[in-house]
């Protein structure tokens, strides 16, 4: 039987090869970014990278709305259970509010959040809704047509134009701040969150949901090339069904068998998957890659009928 012997590599000492530093991937010193915190796929996020010693800055729609609390308690009751049982990372865990669905709202929370925590190194950008039905509790699922404009503008305004009055901050700020030696050198990366469902022609997500999904595909396209000018990389990644959020929903879950056919692994993804694809781009590791999309979907290129 043949064996593998491990042969030590000349050229790899320790965590050097060829004499340069492999990027580890320690958080320790840098802050990221996590919008739609509060819950669900960024609440997972979130606390992934307080576990490995980020700052984590985490933004939520709104703070609690009880009325005796002071504004600072009010946002920790929405976002301190993110550091619930992780030693030390509450002094690490920031937070800011924003309602997305509001517009000029995302943008003007950047806008105050850039000059106040010059040194973020990292945004994920993953708050996200859908069209809900009156009680909130489940997904409206309907043939295209159905959606009104409303519903079409509601989307497009909470999980497109938010983001992009935030990236339009961000340009702002970053590309001033490569004009100042401290800065010339500061690799910093975003991801925007989109879905597996953008670009396919799938009777499961929404119409609404879709096309504002599939905006930010273009987002990432169009500003790779100006902001790799600024050492900023920024991809999109584009999830399946992931096992957190949304797909906890009472009528998503009880669709779960149908779901689970359409998708080549027979299987949800799980969060700490996605965190990986997500922290490969965010931690720098792969720095190289800009204006890319990476599918994360168990092979399900297309969920149909
Ligand atoms: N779960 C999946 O399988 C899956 C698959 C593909 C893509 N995604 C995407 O991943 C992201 C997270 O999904 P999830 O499953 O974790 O959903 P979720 O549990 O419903 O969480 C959504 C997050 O977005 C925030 N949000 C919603 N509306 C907002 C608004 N108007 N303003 C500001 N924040 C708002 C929510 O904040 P509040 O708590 O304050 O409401 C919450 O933190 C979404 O962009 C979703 O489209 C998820």
């Amino acid at each position: 039987m043949a064996m593998l012997i491990p042969t030590p590599d000349p050229m790899i000492d320790g965590l050097a090869v060829h004499g340069r530093a492999i990027a580890d991937r320690t958080w320790t010193d840098r802050t990221v970014v996590v919008t739609g915190a509060s819950r669900g796929i960024g609440a997972e996020m979130a606390r992934r990278w307080l576990a490995l010693g980020a700052t984590v800055i985490a933004h939520c729609r709104h703070p609690s709305l009880d009325a005796e609390l002071s504004p600072p308690a009010a946002l920790q009751a929405r976002i301190g259970h993110l550091a619930d049982g992780l030693h030390g990372a509450e002094d690490r865990l920031l937070g800011f509010a924003a309602d997305a669905a509001v517009p000029g709202q995302m943008g003007e929370a950047f806008r105050q959040l850039l000059a106040s925590a010059p040194g973020i190194d990292a945004v994920l950008f993953n708050h996200g809704s859908t069209t809900f039905t009156a009680d909130g509790e489940n997904i409206l699922i309907g043939p295209p047509s159905s959606y009104d404009g409303e519903q079409m503008r509601h989307l497009v305004q909470i999980n497109a134009l938010s983001v992009w009055e935030a990236l339009h901050e961000l340009g702002r700020a970053w590309g001033r701040d490569s004009q100042t030696a401290d800065n010339a050198r500061r690799r910093r990366s975003i991801v925007l969150e989109s879905s597996s469902g953008a670009l396919n022609p799938n009777v499961f997500d929404p119409a609404p949901y879709k096309t504002s999904k599939a905006m930010l595909l273009h987002f990432v396209r169009d500003l790779a090339p100006e902001l790799a000018r600024y050492r900023v990389s920024i991809n999109a990644i584009s999830p399946g069904m992931i096992d957190a959020g949304l797909t906890h929903l009472p009528c998503v879950e009880a669709m779960r068998p149908q779901i689970l056919k359409g998708i080549p692994m027979g299987r949800y993804g799980d969060p700490e998957e996605l965190f990986e694809t997500v922290d490969l781009f965010l931690s720098g590791r792969a720095a190289f890659s800009t204006g890319n999309n990476l599918t994360l979907n168990g092979g399900a290129y297309v969920i149909s009928q």
